[in-house]
């Protein structure tokens, strides 16, 4: 049977367990987090058994970079990441049934198990291999302690395992002029040996399985498995050397550890057991669905590495689907953690507290579901201002305040409906059914455009009904309409539970209702009854101003500014000269007295400058980082005894020294304001 048809009875969704190595940021909740989370409180409102498995990935080179990188021990990191990443998805809303760590005792006897389990049935090969050694560190390097020039494009700065400049995957002796990462010596090739996972021979049984039994999968997911399969599938080693993570449970491991991706996404079995005692039904039944969200860089290991290992096991399922997102860029930028290029998750909940479901919004909105996409702060005021405030809290708000003011607070009767109030309701189930189908197909930006459906049809028909001028002629009329705008919103409080959270339960709290609607009753009945009393409302969402939006802006102005200097790198020293050649220089205090733009020119300035000697004109290349009003009165230093020159047709008489920073600005050196004009310096 097509998988695709397949009736499950029970869904166990896993979401890419962040390394605790760093913050999360927009760009893992947009790829990973916002869909997983929609997906699960979808399928909890349809009363289907679900669990959301997350946790922090804490082994592997990230973890120890990281540690070297601020000068602490390993342990350190992985606790501060991981206590900050738990608490920044619980502010943000984000309901994992659980959390753990890698680190846990539950996962090391997991990952053990299987590991041993695999090498107790022969399903490994072993190897040894020339790899890369630090003589001085005495350490083997293993793949992003390796840095060197990528042989594809030329980047100086490549990974062991991968270029992060044109995304190649690579192995630590593609590298051209490797070095190590710890020393910064030349490494040597030293013999290895090491488990592998031979992926070549699973081959035909992942082409089966992908190819031709999942063309359901995401045009981006199912392209990227066929593109590994096309180019066959080599063995993997599935060990490391290394002191940080899970010991080789065998004859022959000491001193070796797991592959941080062998022993990760067993870290979903792990914390299932940890979950629930009930951890197999959910893990060795057919009756399960399983569902992987990750980032499009993860692929490989969710789509074939990890089932290979599973199926090699025998005992588990494979996922149904892997709904992969692209990445997110940040304002034209990819988001880089070393370059502090993103929103943190943390920082946002600190500087929008009660915003969570703005962020959620935006980036389901303008999720990169297909291809990369950009977040931009002011789309974000943008969608705030003219699609949450605008639509939805505009239409809520107008039909609370009404039902307030002309019924006080009661659900007017709805037994009188003329033809276009039943076909507004109608529209109802409609919004829903489509909201449902686009759910389960991981359409996770249409679910949501079809979910705002209800607002825009709510703002529609009250601007229609106009029931505040029909209360001056026909208040049984407005009773109708109220009645309808109500049935409208009572569904809000549920359909978009999904993806604004809070704001449904806050409008739930304004409904006097206690717990969300039955999903599969909305638009098949009434959801609020005459008679029933509501409590007093305020605004669902609030105008983010210009300010705001600025500060941000700026703050990563801020940052682009930082790296910069960070990376700024002197220029050459040249060449030594004689002190006569020096002394040759006059240089002079000055003053600027006048400044005005040349004519047809962006770049120049025609100054009029003080010398203590003469009043002469200078042409400067300052139009671009000086007005010709604020320099007026500045002091400078001068080269005064240059040749004249001829620029655009004024003769130049001298040059202003200034210097260059990091950022490209241009600065005027100044002298000491004691200092009168025509002192020599020297
Ligand atoms: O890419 C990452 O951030 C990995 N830590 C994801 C691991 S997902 C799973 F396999 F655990
Ligand atoms: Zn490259």
């Amino acid at each position: 049977m097509p998988e695709e048809n397949k009736q499950y009875k029970r869904i166990l969704v896993t979401s890419a367990l962040p390394y605790a190595n760093g913050p999360i940021h927009i760009g893992h909740m947009a790829g990973v987090y916002i869909p997983s989370d929609t997906y699960v409180r979808y399928q909890r409102l349809k009363h289907r058994d679900v669990i959301h498995i997350c946790g922090s990935d804490e082994h592997g080179v990230a973890i120890t970079m990281r540690a070297r990188k601020e000068g602490c021990t390993p342990q350190d990191i992985i606790d501060k990441y991981h206590e900050l990443n738990k608490k920044a998805f619980e502010d943000f809303g984000i309901s994992f049934d659980i959390y753990s760590r890698t680190s846990c005792d539950t996962h090391t006897e997991t990952a053990s198990e299987i590991f041993k389990t695999l090498y107790d049935n022969g399903k490994f090969i072993e190897k040894e291999s020339e790899q890369y050694y630090d003589e001085e560190a005495k350490l083997f390097l293993a793949d992003r302690y390796i840095t060197g020039t990528c042989p594809h494009c030329g980047n100086t700065n490549a990974y062991g395992d991968q270029c992060e400049k044109c995304g190649t995957s690579l192995e630590p002796t593609d590298l051209i002029d490797p070095k190590s990462a710890i020393s910064g010596s030349k490494p040597v090739l030293k013999k290895t040996k090491h488990w592998y996972m031979p992926l070549d021979q699973y081959q035909q049984f992942l082409e089966d399985w992908i190819l031709k039994d999942h063309k359901n999968w995401k045009t981006n997911v199912y392209g990227q498995c066929k593109s590994w399969l096309d180019q066959g599938l080599q063995p993997r080693a599935v060990s490391r050397d290394l002191d940080w993570g899970i010991h080789v449970p065998v004859e022959g491991g000491e001193g070796k550890v797991l592959y941080v991706w062998f022993d990760a996404p067993i870290g979903y079995i792990s914390f299932t057991k940890e979950l629930t005692p009930d951890w197999e039904k959910y893990w060795k039944s057919p009756d399960t669905k399983l569902v992987h969200f990750i980032g499009k860089d993860n692929i490989v290991f969710h789509c074939i590495v990890f089932p290979a290992i599973l199926k090699a096991e025998g005992s588990y399922i494979l996922p149904d689907n892997v709904p992969a997102n692209e990445f997110l860029n940040l304002e034209n930028d990819k988001i880089s953690t070393s370059r502090n290029w993103a929103v943190w998750l943390h920082e946002y909940n600190e500087a929008f507290p009660g915003k969570q479901d703005v962020l959620r919004y935006v980036l389901t909105a303008n999720a990169p579901e297909t291809k990369d996409n950009d977040f931009t702060w002011k789309d974000f005021q943008q969608r705030n201002n003219s699609e949450l405030v605008a639509v939805l809290g505009n239409f809520v708000n107008r039909t609370l305040l009404l039902t307030d003011k002309y019924f006080g607070g009661i659900v007017p009767d709805g037994s009188n409906l003329t033809d276009a109030d039943k076909e507004a309701l109608s529209k109802i189930k409609e919004i829903k059914d489509s909201t449902e189908a686009s759910i389960e197909q991981y359409r996770f930006r249409e679910a949501l455009n079809n979910a705002m459906g209800l607002g825009r049809l709510g703002n529609k028909y009250i601007t229609e009904q106009e029931p505040w001028k029909v209360w001056k002629t026909d208040q049984e009329r407005v009773k109708a309409i109220l009645y309808v705008n109500l049935q409208i919103t009572a569904a809000i409080s549920t359909v978009l539970e999904p993806f604004l959270p809070h704001t449904t339960e806050k409008l739930r709290g304004f409904l006097n209702i206690a717990k969300t609607f039955e999903w599969d009753e909305i638009g098949e009945k009434e959801l609020l009854p005459a008679g029933h009393k509501l409590n007093k409302s305020s605004l669902l969402f609030e105008p983010i101003t210009d300010e705001v939006v600025q500060a941000q802006i700026d703050k990563l102005n801020q940052t682009k500014i930082d790296n910069l200097k960070n990376n700024f790198k002197p220029q050459d020293p040249k060449p030594e000269i004689a002190f006569e050649d020096f002394e040759k220089c006059d240089i002079r205090t000055a003053t600027i007295i006048s400044a005005e733009k040349v004519k047809k020119s962006n770049k120049l300035l025609k100054l009029l400058v003080d010398t203590g000697i003469d009043q002469r004109t200078v042409v400067s290349g300052i139009a671009e980082h000086y007005n010709p009003e604020e320099i007026a009165g500045r002091k400078i230093l001068m080269i005064v005894n240059l040749k004249p020159r001829k620029i655009m047709g004024i003769e130049s008489t001298g040059m202003i020294l200034s210097a260059v920073g990091a950022d490209g600005s241009l600065h005027f050196l100044n002298p000491d304001a004691e200092l009168h004009n025509g002192c020599v310096i020297g």
